[in-house]
């Protein structure tokens, strides 16, 4: 055994201790959890920017959008199971260290403050746990949606297709499958809700991020919060934009819409 107990109660390390059993310590104790809900927050948000930009080609036009996403799925190869798998394995951790150390917060301050907690704390601070949830029935609802094509089925020349069927030069016709997607109203206010949830987690997971990794330490914290802002912000206009140009009639459904 490379660890002996302190007398006090702590753990002692002697000669011998090996990395992965400081590693093992430290992820396990709140301030590794810290940094782990952080490092995986960050991941989360950096895909979800990549995700905008690929989604942005929609208005490049409906052979640019499913040339793009034909990349994605066919030409990536392994790769894109490597950055499945690591997108998942950064959710998974991401959810499961926030509620741990939610719990943790709680066992340790059962009764609570006498008065309330912090006249300071953002609403958003307050509701990360939420807000996190709902983007996680979200994340679950698009997948089945537009990954899984399992939610809406569609008529396609009087036939009701799902989207995967959509086809256009021999692709997955994605363009098509997103505008049927926001032509729907109880769909799009789905994702314009997510959308502003998404917002207000981003907001405080960045800036908060951005303290506990000690990139902009508790002095810069107005810069923390006008880069949290701006990303999110700029994430919140450019996933709206996609579905109001629906609404509005800018990118419209093509009149050569085929299913398989
Ligand atoms: C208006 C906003 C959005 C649009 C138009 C959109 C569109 C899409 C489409 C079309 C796909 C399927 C691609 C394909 O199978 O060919 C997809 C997959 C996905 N989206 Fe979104 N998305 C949006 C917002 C989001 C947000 C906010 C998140 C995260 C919270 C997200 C997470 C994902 C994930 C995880 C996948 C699966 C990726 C994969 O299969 O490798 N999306 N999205």
């Amino acid at each position: 055994m490379s660890q002996a107990i302190n007398p006090k109660g702590a753990r002692k390390y002697v000669a011998g201790t090996r990395a992965a059993d400081w590693a093992g310590d430290y992820l396990g104790s709140t301030l590794g959890n810290k940094v782990l809900v952080a490092v995986t927050g960050l991941s989360l948000a950096a895909f979800v920017i990549g995700h905008l930009a690929g989604n942005l080609k929609m208005f490049s036009g409906r052979e640019s959008i499913n040339a793009y996403a034909y990349f994605l799925k066919h030409d990536l190869g392994v790769l894109i199971w490597v950055a499945r798998a690591g997108l998942l394995g950064a959710f998974a951790t991401h959810v499961a260290l926030t509620i741990r150390l939610k719990l943790k917060t709680r066992a340790a301050r059962p009764i609570g403050y006498a008065t309330q907690k912090s006249a300071q704390a953002s609403v958003q601070s307050k509701f990360m746990l939420s807000t996190g949830l709902v983007i996680l029935a979200f994340t679950i609802f698009h997948l089945a949606h537009y990954t899984f094509c399992v939610i809406h089925p569609v008529e396609v020349n009087g036939v009701l297709v799902d989207y995967s069927q959509l086809t256009h030069k021999g692709k997955h016709d994605v363009y098509s499958m997103v505008v049927y997607g926001f032509s729907t109203p109880w769909i799009s206010a789905i994702y314009v809700a997510t959308q502003v949830i998404l917002f207000l987690h981003l907001t405080h997971g960045l800036t908060s991020s951005l303290h506990t990794l000690g990139l902009l330490g508790r002095r810069f914290t107005p810069v923390a919060r006008l880069a949290a802002y701006g990303f999110a912000g700029l994430v919140l206009a450019g996933n709206l934009t996609i579905v109001f140009a629906v609404w509005g009639g800018w990118l419209t459904l093509p009149s050569d819409v085929t299913a398989l």
